[in-house]
This record gives structure tokens, sequence and C-alpha cells, in this order.
């Protein structure tokens, strides 16, 4: 064998494992991926309607579901169970056009009064053409008062995009798509209170927010751009069920594991991003509202 056919054989070989390499990380990607993203169950299979009956639609199979608010009624829908932590996600298509006035929330909470645990999610509707805001806030053990706002990098009424919540012992992290927007670290030991008993349900509606939703209340709904109509689908739920008792067992979930204990480099890095580049309002800043900032908005550098 010459030199050159031995060294063309060299790089076929390397090509070859090159390729398996790709093919490998990619089968990794995939089968990571596949943990992390289950995605697509059925609106039935988490959900069901409970408000607004004649308002809400399933559609394209029973894998999406749109709740419309006219003149008449509102609608919403929750989870069938509770849940202890997890990751949960679900996609959203919000009102086109426009949609002032209009609030299409999607949160989770304990529904406990006083004492409740709430996670947020609220889309601020707008004149057509206007930004709309994500308005996302965190109760735990009742205390809430922790709205951040958020403008979008793309426009939410074309298609469905993610909205997620990732929940365990140490943090609670919010993602548009597969950026984190927000995360709360568990800082119990400095007395400040974090879900960690309360199971969640899981919540959808869209209702006429119009004194306070759009321009700070100064532009309201106009009804005749009614049915204003949100569309959710991609529905994806892995947690602990309470009420099933499934996935329960201690450290038993994905969501649990060491990886996701603390947002890593790139996390971090999007979630700047996002803050510097999006960013209309946030709670830490607000100092006519907090002359100190809270406790919870000191955070611990990312490892
Ligand atoms: C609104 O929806 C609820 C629940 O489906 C229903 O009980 C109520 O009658 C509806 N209101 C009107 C005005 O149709
Ligand atoms: C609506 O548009 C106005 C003008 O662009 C903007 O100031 C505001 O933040 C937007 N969103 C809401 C919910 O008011
Ligand atoms: C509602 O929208 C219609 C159509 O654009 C417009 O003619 C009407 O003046 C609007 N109503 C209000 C109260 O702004």
């Amino acid at each position: 064998m010459d030199p050159a056919s031995a060294c063309r054989i060299g790089r076929t070989a390397n090509r070859a494992w090159g390729v398996a390499a790709i093919i490998l990380s990619v089968f990794v990607t995939f089968i990571v991926g596949q943990t992390a993203h289950t995605a697509n169950g059925k609106f039935d299979d988490f959900y069901e309607v409970t408000w607004g009956h004649d308002h809400v639609s399933v559609v394209d199979g029973g894998s999406s579901v749109q709740l419309a608010l006219d003149q008449v009624n509102a609608s919403s829908f929750a989870s069938k169970s509770k849940y202890l932590f997890g990751y949960f996600s679900t996609g959203i298509k919000l009102v086109p056009g426009n949609s002032a006035g209009t609030v299409t929330a999607y949160y989770f909470s304990s529904e406990t009064g006083d004492v409740r645990d709430e996670l947020d999610f609220e889309f601020l509707g707008n004149s057509t053409g206007e930004p709309y805001v994500l308005q996302t806030n965190v109760f735990a053990n009742g205390i809430g008062r922790r709205e951040q706002r958020i403008y979008l990098w793309f426009d939410p009424t074309q298609e469905l995009h993610q909205y997620s919540i990732l929940w365990n012992r140490n943090q609670i992290v919010f993602y548009v798509d597969d950026y984190p927007i927000r995360f709360f670290e568990n800082k119990e030991d400095e007395g400040i209170a974090f879900p960690t008993s309360q199971p969640m349900g899981i919540y959808a509606s869209i209702w006429n927010g119009d004194i306070w939703a759009t321009q700070g209340g100064a532009v309201k709904l106009n009804w005749t751009y009614a049915p204003f109509v949100s569309e959710f689908g991609n529905f994806e739920i892995e947690g602990c069920d309470t009420v099933n008792n499934v996935n329960c067992a201690s450290a038993s979930g994905w969501w649990a594991g060491s990886e996701y204990q603390n947002m890593n480099a790139a996390d971090t890095s999007k979630l700047k991003w996002v803050q510097q580049n999006y960013m209309v309002y946030d709670y830490c800043y607000d100092t006519t509202r907090y002359p100190t900032p809270p406790l919870d908005c000191t955070h611990k550098p990312a490892p």
C-alpha cells in the first residue's frame, strides 16, 4: 500500500469516526431530549374545561384547545391532577390583531388562599401591532409582589411557543422556548419561603383585564374584535402527580437531578440576554416599591 492511499484510508476512517460521533451525539441528544420532552399529550390526558364550556374548542384531534373571550363569557381549563415538582410545558399562540385589554393566563397554584404558592405567566394584550407583555410572578406561602415583565423576541400570535416551568427543591425556572426568562432560588435558609410542600394545579384562562393590563389600563378592550381566541397545545407534564401518586418517590424524576439544581453557564447567559434586551419591569429594581431590594433578588452567582 502506498503512503498516499494509507493516508486516504486513515482520513476515511477518521471521517467515519467523525460521522459515528455525530450520529452518537445526535442519538444521545435525541434520548436526552426525549426524556426532557416526551411532549404532545392530548388535552384530555391532563386537563378539563372549568369555565365557559361553550367558549372552548378542542381542535387538532384533541392535541390543542382554543379558549375564547367575548361579551358573553370568558373561558378556562385546569389540570385534573396536582403536582409537587416537575417539568411542565405548554405551547401557546396568543390572540392575534387587536388584543388590547385581554389577559391570557397560564399559571400554577396550590389554591390555598393566604398561604398559597403560585407561579404565573400572564400575557397582556395590546393594540394591533404593539407588543404583548409577558408578566411573571412567584408566590410562596402567600407572599407574592414579585412581578417581572418582558417583551418577547418573536410575534407570539403566529404559532405556538413553549412556556415552561422547571420546579425542584432547589430552584424554579421559567422558560420561553429554550430561554430561561426568570429563576427563583430556594433561600429558605435565609428565611424566604419556597414552594416545597403544597402540590399545585395548572390553570389556563382568557379574561378581560382592561382595568390594568394594556398600557396601564389606558387602552380598553374593544368588543368589535371579539371573539378573542388564544390557543394552547403541545402539552407536557412530567412531575410528581400527588393525586395519583405517580413519580413521587424522592428524587425519582429527572427534574430533581443534579444538573437541574442550578442554572448552568449557557442558561445564565441566555437569561442575561433576555434581561438586557427584553426586560421592561423588574420588582427587584423598583425602588419606589422596595427602597431596599427584597432578599430574594440577590442571587448567588451561577456555578
Ligand atoms: C359562562 O360559563 C359558565 C361555565 O360554563 C356557565 O355556567 C355560565 O352560564 C356561562 N355564562 C353565560 C352568560 O353564558
Ligand atoms: C403596548 O404597547 C405600548 C406601546 O408600544 C407599550 O408601551 C406597552 O408596553 C405594550 N404592552 C402593554 C401590555 O401595554
Ligand atoms: C372599536 O373598533 C372599531 C373598529 O376598528 C372602531 O370603529 C371603534 O371606534 C372602536 N371602539 C372604541 C371604543 O375604540
